[in-house]
This record gives C-alpha cells, sequence and structure tokens, in this order.
C-alpha cells in the first residue's frame, strides 16, 4: 500500500510536476538574501559584528538563565549529546564564550573551535583555562573563508546571523560534516527590548523571518535532509538597575533620554532578584550590593540535525 508520501508523489507527478519543479518553487536562499536586504533578517557584517562583540564579550554568558553562561538549550544539547562519541572530532563555527564547548569537550577527542571575534575568543580561552579543557584547539577565522579540515561532527548555534551568502556557508558545513551536523537557530520572534526600541526610535520593526525554517529549506535545496525540531530558550539580563539592564541592551553610544523610554516600557518585564537568587555577589565596581534587577524573555530554539546517509546506512544495518 502506498504511503502518504508516496501517494502525494504520485498525484504530483499526476499533475505533472516532479521534485525539482517544487525545489524551485522557492528559492530558500534567494529569499534569503531577499530578507535580509529588506530588513526582516537580521544580518550582520564581520566588522559590525566584531565591533559588537568587542562592546559585549564580557557580558555575553549573563543571558543565560544560570548567569554562569554554561547553559546551552537543553535539547540542543541532547541532540549534540547523543550524535558524538568519544574518539570524534568536532567543529564548532562560532563557540563565542564557550557555552557549547565547554559541555562538548569533555564528550569527545578534540574540538576545533573557530569565531572571528578577538574578544569572544579571549573570553573562551580564559574560560576553558578555567575549567582545564585542554582538548580545544581556538582557531581565529571567518566561516566559510576559513581553511578547516572536515570533522565528525559539526555544530553551530546561533552564527548563521552573518552570512548573507547563505547557501554557500551551509554547503562548506556539510563538506565539513563526516557524520553529523547540527545548526540551531532561531525562529524569528523579536526580543520585547528590541520591539520598544525600534519603537521608541519611530522605526517599522515587522516580525522576523524564521532563520532556521529558511536554512531548513537551503539544505533541502543541497539535498541535505536534516530533523526539524523546537524547544523554547530563555534569555535574562540580571544588573544593578533597570538602567543598567537598559543601558546593557542598547549600548553606550544610546542617548539617556531613550535609555529611560526604553526602562519605562520593559517595567512589565523587569523584577526585582530576590537576595538569595542573586547570581552575584558584587556590582562591575566591586562595591557589594543588595539591588539586583532581572529581565527575562523566552525565544524560541530551531534545532537541524543531519546525518550523513552513507554512515546512517551503516548504522541500520
Ligand atoms: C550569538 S554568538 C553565539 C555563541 C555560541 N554559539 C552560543 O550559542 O552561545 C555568535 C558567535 O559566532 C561568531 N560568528 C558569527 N559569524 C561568524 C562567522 N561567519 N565566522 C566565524 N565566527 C562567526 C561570533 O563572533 C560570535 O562569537
Amino acid at each position: 500500500m502506498a504511503t502518504g508520501l508516496e501517494c502525494q508523489r504520485e498525484q504530483e507527478r499526476d499533475r505533472g510536476g516532479d521534485d525539482a519543479t517544487r525545489t524551485a518553487a522557492i528559492d530558500f536562499a534567494a529569499t534569503w538574501e531577499r530578507l535580509a536586504d529588506t530588513g526582516a533578517l537580521d544580518c550582520w557584517t564581520p566588522d559590525e559584528d566584531r565591533a559588537y562583540w568587542r562592546e559585549h564579550a564580557d557580558s555575553y554568558g549573563e543571558r543565560f538563565p544560570d548567569g554562569s553562561g554554561s547553559s546551552p538549550e537543553p535539547e540542543a544539547l541532547e541532540t549534540i549529546r547523543s550524535a558524538v562519541s568519544e574518539d570524534d572530532s568536532v567543529l564548532e563555527l562560532g563557540p563565542g564564550t564557550g557555552r557549547y564547548t565547554v559541555e562538548i569537550a569533555p564528550l569527545v577527542d578534540r574540538v576545533t573551535a573557530v569565531d572571528y571575534s578577538q574578544a569572544m575568543l579571549d573570553q573562551l580561552r580564559e574560560r576553558l583555562e578555567a575549567a582545564d579543557i585542554t582538548n580545544v584547539d581556538t582557531v581565529s577565522g571567518r566561516w566559510p573563508t576559513v581553511d578547516v579540515a572536515p570533522h565528525d561532527v559539526v555544530v553551530t548555534a546561533w552564527t548563521m546571523y552573518s552570512q548573507r551568502e547563505v547557501a554557500r556557508a551551509l554547503e562548506a558545513l556539510v563538506t565539513a560534516t563526516r557524520k553529523t551536523l547540527v545548526v540551531v537557530d532561531g525562529l524569528g520572534a523579536v526580543p520585547p527590548h528590541s520591539r520598544h526600541l525600534a519603537e521608541i526610535r519611530g522605526e517599522e520593526r515587522t516580525g522576523q523571518a524564521s532563520r532556521v525554517l529558511l536554512l531548513a529549506g537551503v539544505l533541502e535545496e543541497l539535498d541535505v535532509h536534516a530533523d526539524y525540531s523546537v524547544e523554547p530558550a530563555v534569555r535574562e539580563h540580571i544588573d544593578v538597575s533597570p538602567e543598567a539592564i537598559a543601558r546593557g541592551l542598547v549600548g553606550s553610544d544610546v542617548d539617556d533620554a531613550t535609555v529611560t523610554e526604553l526602562v519605562a516600557r520593559l517595567e512589565p518585564d523587569l523584577e526585582r532578584v530576590e537576595r538569595e537568587e542573586q547570581t552575584y555577589e558584587t556590582s562591575d565596581d566591586g562595591t557589594s550590593t543588595d539591588d539586583r534587577w532581572r529581565y527575562r524573555y523566552e525565544i524560541p530554539a530551531g534545532i537541524l540535525c543531519w546525518h550523513r546517509p552513507e554512515l546512517e546506512t551503516e548504522h541500520t544495518r
């Protein structure tokens, strides 16, 4: 008996369609570029991105719920855990401060961590040293032009925003993958503070396109059929005052009036942190303080996981 998919294909054949014409109906890579041009998909140049991380690398880890920067999205980490074994090599593109790296490294033989931000790499190296992790090679370079050999497992989380030529970037990831590729990225949810900021500036901020669905589409165009799942991810910012949180979100070059207005709009999402919940005992200037405020929001994460078919076949034999 024909399965649902077979029936669908038969019907498409009867209507004169085939796989090639269906794929051509949406050109995902071209759509990505068009959306990047219209602003519906944030796309940063490497220079903009590196400048951003120069200012934010030291506080990046604080965005994640336990404040230590060691909390990758749980389901994404589980997907990676079940893909790796102890003699594997892992290539991680865009490790940032090592949220995933420190979890993956103890499970595998070696990790190659490629990032183009010196500020992030400095944080990562410090963190690896503190955790006594010695099997990670940090590489300063830009994907996809950096020269790295294929690895058993390739992982990248929240990095595709820097790729205007997304098909080239994904193709290079696929080529670098011997066994399994895992890509984690957003579904287009705009955090409350970004929405408020756009309103304050009088900019029209429409929703963002789902990055991860477009990535899945581009992978399909490369004949790479990835599994797709979604999990809720939490981000939070904790600081000594609502103003400090707002300032941390917008950067130092934004005027005080904008920060004050942003604080007013964020108020419903701000809460004072009870003393026993506090993650830190000292403020940035080293003085002890009782005042801590938290801004917390949910942002769903999409997970794409692809196993290279030759090996899949070997595994299932
Ligand atoms: C948003 S952070 C994510 C960090 C980490 N993967 C995580 O989930 O916490 C993105 C990181 O990827 C790096 N990155 C982005 N695009 C890159 C590219 N094309 N080549 C190398 N590094 C890149 C940035 O410098 C930054 O460290």
